[in-house]
């Protein structure tokens, strides 16, 4: 058994009014958005953060496979309860945390990251951490399953070969190991305000945020694959109301919400 997360040490750097305030330092679970997602109708729930050294069904999105390394990354969930005003558009929950996410990687560990549509996190042209949202719920209370992987303690040699994606980790990227309890801590306190942002009509703030960091992919060719359909464009910009706006070979500017976007480099 590895160690596991060290639940002093994350709570000391908690800064939190509530959230992650009970956590769960698992060694092993089949993925941590079931394991919240069973638990919903516990009372306090969006207290909680589950995190597990290991995954048996670790996912990724679109049905992808997971990796993750025990000690190495991390890999958690949360649960948002989802205010009314955000029940017809839950995917830009997902946008905000990606920004909260590559906006900790940035301040507390001095990377560049990049948000790749709609919230993998690059750095260095290479993935270093991903978010699953998953709605879930009954008619009377919804809630956000946000599952989290973050590429944190992990050398090259470690990935596997067959990854989809080119992975990078903080380790890679800074040279230095990272504690992994502050890193979770961090991304809590930035989660935390910016999903009370968003529930408080602050979609236009965190946008603006997203952008920011959205930015180094701009211009790059996109393929995205809607409802029966595939659109082709440059990434042109994303939107206030969070979609990503594709620029065609015609000159017409389409917007995309979700499904499966690919980008390819001019
Ligand atoms: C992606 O980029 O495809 C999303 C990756 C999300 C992985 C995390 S690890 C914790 C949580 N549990 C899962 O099964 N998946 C998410």
């Amino acid at each position: 058994m590895v160690n596991l997360l060290e639940t002093g040490s994350y709570l000391a750097a908690l800064e939190t009014e509530y959230m992650g305030h009970d956590p769960f330092f698992l060694d092993e679970t089949g993925s941590t958005n079931d394991w919240i997602s069973f638990r919903l109708p516990l009372p306090g729930i969006e207290r909680t953060v589950v995190a597990a050294e290991r995954q048996t069904d670790g996912r990724g999105r679109m049905g992808r496979k997971w990796f993750s390394q025990p000690g190495g990354s991390l890999a958690f969930s949360v649960a948002w309860p989802l205010p009314e005003r955000l029940q017809q558009q839950p995917g830009v929950v997902t946008l905000a945390a990606g920004v909260a996410l590559a906006e900790t990687l940035e301040e507390s560990f001095g990377v560049s990251p990049a948000l790749k549509y709609p919230n993998d996190v690059w750095i260095s042209g290479k993935k270093a951490a991903g978010i699953l949202t998953e709605l879930k719920g009954g008619r009377e209370k919804k809630f956000a399953v946000l599952g989290v992987g973050i590429n944190v303690n992990i050398e090259q040699s470690d990935f596997p070969d067959d990854l989809d994606t080119p992975a990078t980790s903080l380790l890679m990227e800074t040279e230095r190991r990272t504690e992994r309890e502050k890193a979770l801590a961090h991304f809590m306190n930035r989660l935390e305000p910016t999903l009370e942002l968003l529930a408080n009509g602050g979609l236009g703030d965190i946008m603006f945020r997203y952008r920011r960091l959205a930015e180094p992919l701009m211009g790059w060719e996109v393929t995205a694959h809607g409802v029966g359909e595939v659109y082709t464009g440059v990434a042109e910009g994303v939107d206030d109301d969070g979609s990503l706006l594709l620029k065609t070979a015609d000159g017409t500017i389409i917007s995309v919400t979700s499904g499966q976007v690919s980008f390819r480099r001019p």
